[in-house]
């Protein structure tokens, strides 16, 4: 299997992996209003190997790996990888998850989940935590590169309670990853506080001296398509990964900046529930929907007043009904 990262055009900008958010469905509307070459690559939420490895777990947990027929479709037609994220600590069970995830014939790449701050994960010597167990994370990430074609990057911080850039950087790079993510700040911060792209630019700089071919994508509060392209010509990174940036503005991937209009969020949103519909139907909490709306139901006047009511309504036919009665008080007075 091709190392897809070193055929990529250069600055890569990619979709960041968000549990409950970057399923089949979201990618699908975000690569619906993307250029063609614009948005590289995208991933899925991040996925449990000890889930994956459990027999009657795994019919649950594998819904995330769902890559519906038309999503398939648009990453051929704008030229984007898909890429599985997985998380864990024991060694074995990345190894089955990483056969599992290949035979299914759906992605072009694994990443290993080195980043998530949360309790319940980093409880065991999994995501962030793997900072501190660095003999741990390189056999992690040894063993998922020894049972797949696919390459196989890593996502990760710039330290666990304290900034170890360098250190910690310099332990993964012995692994040759084929790509690191590097989230600019420490597990401690959590989400708080700005990114420290500073960091990102001395993991370059670290990648460069010691001439290895990983790449590196920075990540970090990044919101519009020319601030990736800023960051890339300030930190020198390869690319830039946006997550919580699309919530604003989901039509970011384009070189040039999108007018969007009220019609254009009424559309987006209307494929956003039906396409959530079609794929998920009473199987998942239609309140992770409805987390969605405030993207599309903003920027225009009395936006508060309808969002509330998109709040309230129960279910996807009332929210869709609603939808129709804004666009018939809306579209000739707001376009
Ligand atoms: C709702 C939500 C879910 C997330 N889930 C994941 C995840 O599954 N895997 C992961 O590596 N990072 C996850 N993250 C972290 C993001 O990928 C990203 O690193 C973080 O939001 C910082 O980037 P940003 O400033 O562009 O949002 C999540 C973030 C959010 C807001």
């Amino acid at each position: 299997m091709d190392n897809f990262w070193q055929t990529l055009r250069k600055p890569i900008l990619a979709l960041a992996p968000m549990e409950d958010v970057t399923d089949t469905v979201f990618r699908e509307v975000v690569l619906s209003v993307s250029e063609i070459d614009a948005l590289n690559v995208v991933f899925t939420e991040f996925t449990s190997t000890d889930g994956l490895c459990h027999e009657k777990g795994r019919p649950k947990v594998i819904e995330r790996l769902l890559v519906n027929t038309s999503e398939m479709q648009l990453l051929k037609s704008r030229n984007t990888k898909l890429v599985a994220q997985i998380w864990g600590s024991d060694p074995e069970k990345f190894r089955l998850s990483a056969k599992l995830i290949s035979e299914m014939n759906l992605f072009d790449g694994i990443d290993i989940n080195m980043g998530c701050p949360a309790k319940k994960v980093v409880k065991n010597k999994s995501c962030a935590n793997l900072i501190n167990y660095p003999e741990l994370a390189k056999e992690i990430i040894y063993v998922t590169t020894e049972s797949t074609d696919l390459p196989v990057s890593v996502k990760t911080r710039i330290g666990y309670s304290r900034i170890n850039t360098e250190e910690w950087i310099s332990h993964l790079l012995e692994t040759k990853p084929k790509s690191i993510t590097i989230h600019g700040r420490t597990r401690k911060m959590m989400s708080n506080g700005p990114a420290l792209w500073d960091e990102i630019g001395k993991a370059v700089a670290l990648r460069n001296q010691l001439g290895c071919q990983s790449l590196i994508l920075g990540n970090g509060e990044v919101t519009s398509y020319a601030d990736a392209l800023d960051r890339v010509q300030q930190y020198g990174v390869d690319g830039v990964m946006v997550g919580t940036g699309v919530f604003k503005n989901p039509w970011m991937f384009n070189t040039k900046p999108v007018e969007i209009t009220v019609s254009h969020r009424i559309e987006l949103m209307r494929k956003h529930i039906t396409l959530y519909q079609d794929t998920w139907g009473n199987g998942k909490d239609y309140n992770v929907l409805k987390r969605f709306f405030k993207i599309y139901i903003n920027g225009f006047s009395n936006a508060a007043h309808w969002r509330d009511g998109f709040m309230r309504a129960h279910g996807y036919e009332e929210a869709l009904l609603l939808l129709r009665e804004m666009e018939e008080v809306h579209t000739s007075e707001l376009i």
